[in-house]
């Protein structure tokens, strides 16, 4: 893809899963890419296997609810690699208890908006001023088909993840003529550990037959369409929302 040659890009939640197979991909295009994750030692893995194949890499740990973490991040980019190009905003968590809306604790909703959107907002506050200093750069989400799924047994995960359309197409609006670029994606349903972990095989099967696709989703699906965004490729690409997902959901 081009334009992403000795770029500097941030992949938050880059230790395993999407994160990591997009931290991946960005440095086989080229891209010097800083790890941050709350898994120190498997950010620390990725990294070093991204060096082992002549990419270049190195992780920091971050807690993206945290303002000083995502300020720090930020400042390990430019001290490890004279600035920052990209911020992939892609973590997410704390969705135990999530249920319907008259069961769902209030504890559970506040979690979740304080890692699946203030974490997207921080990261958001830390990352433009750097960028606006290179003259614009592109802002990825990673957001989920359940934003707009419409699920009977969960609420939180849903509002907070729709949160973030919203931020991109905000960011998008207000800083695009600086060549700021920032969009949202949302995987369908893709086979990563944290998601293996909870299915059994019958539902993976169900699922698989549900959608008009051969398979279910990868990471490397999720970090081929992020790296476009991010890549000059993507350079007339703004303030959307996209939906990767083997044709689940369809949408304008
Ligand atoms: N896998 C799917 O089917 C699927 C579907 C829809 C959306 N998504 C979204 O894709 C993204 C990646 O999903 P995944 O399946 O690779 O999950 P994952 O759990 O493997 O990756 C998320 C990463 O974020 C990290 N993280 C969580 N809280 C953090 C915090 N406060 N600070 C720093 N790091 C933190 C985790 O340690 C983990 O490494 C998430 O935003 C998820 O909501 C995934």
């Amino acid at each position: 893809m081009r334009g992403l040659a000795g770029k500097v890009a941030i992949v938050a939640g880059g230790a395993r899963g999407i994160g990591a197979a997009t931290a991946r991909r960005l440095a086989e295009e080229g891209a010097s890419v800083v790890i941050g994750d709350l898994l120190v030692d498997q950010a620390q893995e990725t990294a070093a296997a991204i060096m082992a194949d002549g990419g270049q890499a190195i992780a920091v740990a971050l807690d993206g609810t945290n303002a000083e973490s995502q300020a720090a991040i930020v400042k390990a980019a430019r001290d490890a690699f004279g600035g920052l190009d990209i911020y992939i905003s892609n973590l997410a968590g704390g969705t135990d208890g999530d249920i319907d809306a008259l069961n769902c604790p209030v504890e559970v909703l506040d979690k979740s908006f304080a890692i699946n959107t203030k974490s997207h907002f921080l990261a958001t506050q830390a990352a433009l001023p750097a960028m606006l200093e290179r003259g614009g750069g592109a802002m990825l989400y990673t957001s989920s088909g359940a934003a707009t799924g419409g699920a009977p047994w969960q609420v939180a995960y849903p509002m907070t993840k729709n949160a973030i359309h919203a931020l991109a197409r905000h960011v998008a609006s207000r800083w695009g003529k600086q060549g700021i670029r920032a969009n949202a994606v949302c995987p369908g349903l893709v086979l990563t550990e944290a998601v293996k972990i909870h299915l059994t095989d019958e539902y993976v099967e169900k699922a698989q037959k549900g959608i008009p696709h051969t398979r279910l989703g990868q990471p490397e699906d999720l970090a081929a369409a992020l790296t476009f965004l991010a890549s000059d490729d993507g350079a007339w690409v703004n303030g959307q929302v996209w939906h990767v997902n083997g044709g689940a959901q369809m949408r304008d």
